[in-house]
């Protein structure tokens, strides 16, 4: 290797450095600051009424699919792979074990500017108490 390029090379090798906290703040999800926290009731059950990285991708539509088997339907009872069978209910189910939506749904939902309008009209249990 010539010197231009063990010097490029180190510049290459001191801008990752200098710049680790920068990306790593911007790409990285496990950043304690918007880490959604899992409730004890969630750590208990250790999984979610899908896999988790289904749920982090698509809990939105999972969320549409529930509302619209409910309304349209009548059906009440989800089961999915797990052999599991879940009642299709935001304020009940996903809060029933995400029992903190401040710590959990609106944490990652702050950091990436998402206000979802459910709870103009379905309830946080906790909220309610
Ligand atoms: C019985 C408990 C339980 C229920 C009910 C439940 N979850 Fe979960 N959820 C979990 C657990 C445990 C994890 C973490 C899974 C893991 O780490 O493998 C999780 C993960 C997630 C994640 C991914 C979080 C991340 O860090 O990317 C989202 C989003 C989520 N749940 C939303 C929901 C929604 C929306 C509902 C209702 C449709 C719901 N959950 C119902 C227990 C639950
Ligand atoms: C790991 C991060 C994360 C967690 C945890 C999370 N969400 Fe989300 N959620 C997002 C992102 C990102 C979007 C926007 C996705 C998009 O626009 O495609 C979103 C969008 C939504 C939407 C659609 C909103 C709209 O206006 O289109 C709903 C509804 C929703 N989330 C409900 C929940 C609920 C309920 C919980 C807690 C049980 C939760 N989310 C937890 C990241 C998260
Ligand atoms: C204008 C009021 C209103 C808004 C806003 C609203 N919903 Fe609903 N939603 C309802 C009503 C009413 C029902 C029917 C309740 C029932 O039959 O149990 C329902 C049912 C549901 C159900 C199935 C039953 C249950 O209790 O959870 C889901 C899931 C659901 N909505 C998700 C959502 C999501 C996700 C959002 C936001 C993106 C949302 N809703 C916004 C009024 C609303």
């Amino acid at each position: 290797m010539n010197d231009k390029l063990k010097v490029i090379a180190g510049l290459i090798v001191f801008f990752a450095i200098f710049s680790y906290p920068f990306w790593n703040n911007i790409f990285n999800k496990e950043n304690p600051e918007h880490k959604p926290v899992l409730s004890a009731e969630a750590e208990k059950a250790k999984e979610c009424v899908r896999s988790k990285d289904y749920m982090t991708k698509e809990h939105m539509q999972l969320l549409d699919i529930w509302r619209d088997k409910v309304v349209r339907s009548g059906e009440r009872v989800y089961k999915y792979g797990n052999g599991k069978e879940y009642n299709m209910s935001l304020s009940n189910t996903c809060l029933g074990c995400h029992t903190s939506k401040a710590e959990f749904c609106d944490r990652c939902h702050d950091y990436a500017s998402v206000k979802p309008y459910c709870w103009d009209c379905h309830i946080d249990p906790k909220e309610n108490k």
